[in-house]
């Protein structure tokens, strides 16, 4: 196994507080077993996102310092387009506060009623924004992707002939865009390869269906292709980048992962009159075209953070430390998603704990044991998500997987602390049998894992 060790050295550190069983064991009682309502201050290590979570580097630091707040026309609107542009390629490039906010914008100007977006594997917001402009999203990720013990490079990739079946079925007129998540964040931070993005684009041409990416984790994305097509062995990051931009005619962008930054984001794209109809909007909801929601600092910030996010050693440590804790789970038997993604770890609750049906909410209740036991806050990604209880007859429907997703915030936690993870899970691994399922006491209508709250079944 690898040893990822850190390319940066540490010149700030922030206090991590650890607490007492007894403590946790009370803060998850007020919390109503709902690690989302939690104080941060109570976690030892925080696993919940990869999003906003990133350090900052002394150059990005000192890149807040230079930051221009004037309304419009900021320098530092300028360094982020160029450093934009110079990746994605495209002629329009919109910031925008966060990634959900560049969805929204491309959705209002390109959707309509009864439209279909296909996609690999949309994320939550993206599916939730085609949802709110009335379109429908449609989720084509190969069957690969579906198999949690299924070893494939890129089980990311999109079933093209499902795709030219849709086409032909629905026709072209009501799929306004076809969209790709790089990597796929929902199918497990599974990568997409350069191949298939090819084969996507010349569907995409043939039919004049404009191809966009949900370009969050495009460094990663980038990482595994060299890695895994012999074609880019040898090619560098940024050139791999260019290529994959360039199969596309725009983007979103969540500049929270890979921007290696705490907010930002931006919609980017080569149609003008598109351009023009979110450029609209922008100035509507989120400020003046040279900021977009974003402070002068943050624009700087982005700016600097993607060409470090390009650099092959942070890449490789990076994809690294992941696969470190993957390997060292794996190694304990600890059930995991296969292959490990980019940005997080899944761990299997089905097969960590068959003992517990899917009504007791077996993910949930790994979450919360591994936050009583090691101070560790994770997300859960299974029937507490996922499932619905229908209004009418009460009767709950199951998500396909139950999975708790171990998200490994960027350049924030050192291998050590992957090891204390890791050796955590596995001394849960060896008492599974004592954890219990659990209950709702309360659910909203929508998003419930956001406000659920949750007992133990004695
Ligand atoms: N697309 C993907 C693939 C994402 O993973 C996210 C966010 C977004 C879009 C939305 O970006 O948060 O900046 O508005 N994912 C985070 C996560 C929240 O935890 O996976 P945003």
């Amino acid at each position: 196994m690898e040893f990822p060790a850190e390319p940066f050295r540490i010149k700030v550190v922030e206090k991590i507080q650890k607490t007492t069983r007894e403590e946790r064991v009370e803060l998850l009682q007020q919390a109503g077993l709902n690690l989302f309502n939690l104080p941060a201050e109570k976690i030892y290590i925080d696993l919940l996102t990869d999003s906003g979570t990133s350090a900052m580097s002394d150059n990005q630091w000192a890149g807040m310092m230079v930051g221009d707040e004037s309304y419009a026309g900021c320098k530092n609107f300028f360094n982020f387009a160029r450093a934009v542009r110079d990746i994605v390629g495209f002629s329009h490039i919109i910031p925008t506060h966060q990634g959900r906010s560049a969805e929204n914008l491309l959705f209002s100007v390109i959707l309509k009623k009864g439209d279909l977006v296909p996609n690999n594997t949309h994320f939550d917001t993206t599916r939730a924004n085609v949802l709110h402009n009335e379109a429908i999203p449609l989720d084509l990720v190969i069957d690969e992707g579906h198999d949690p013990n299924l070893d494939h490079p890129f089980k990311g990739n999109m079933d093209v002939d499902k795709l030219e079946r849709l086409i032909a079925d629905k026709g072209k007129k009501r799929i306004p865009l076809i969209m790709m998540t790089v990597t796929n964040n929902s199918g497990g931070g599974q990568p997409v390869s350069m191949a298939n993005l090819r084969q996507v684009h010349r569907v995409a041409k043939k039919h004049r269906i404009p191809f966009f990416l949900d370009a969050c984790r495009f460094a990663e994305n980038c990482f595994f292709i060299k890695e895994r097509e012999p074609e880019f062995a040898s090619k560098s990051i940024p050139s791999i980048a260019r290529e994959m931009f360039s199969y596309a005619d725009g983007c979103t962008m969540s500049a929270k992962k890979d921007g290696l930054v705490n907010i930002g984001g931006f919609l980017a794209m080569n149609d003008d009159t598109c351009y023009r109809a979110a450029t609209n909007l922008l100035i509507l909801l989120e400020g003046f075209p040279t900021y977009g929601g974003l402070a002068g600092r943050d624009l700087e910030a982005i700016a600097r953070g993607l060409q470090e996010v390009l650099e092959e050693d942070y890449l490789a440590y990076r994809i690294g430390q992941v696969r470190y804790l993957g390997e060292l789970l794996s190694r304990s038997g600890v059930p995991i998603l296969k292959p490990i993604g980019g940005h997080a770890v899944y761990l299997n609750a089905r097969e960590f704990l068959p003992h517990l049906p899917q009504a007791q909410f077996p993910a949930q209740a790994l979450a919360v044991a591994l936050y009583r036991e090691a101070g560790i806050r994770t997300v859960e990604i299974g029937s507490l998500m996922f499932g619905e209880t229908d209004p009418k007859t009460g009767k709950e429907s199951y998500p396909e997987l139950e999975l708790v997703r171990l998200a490994i915030p960027r350049r924030v936690y050192t291998s050590m602390h992957m090891q204390y993870v890791a050796e955590s899970i596995a001394q849960l691994y060896r008492q599974r049998q004592s954890i219990k399922g659990l209950l709702l006491v309360y659910q909203a209508p929508l998003l419930r894992h956001f406000t659920a709250r949750l007992s133990e079944v004695e």
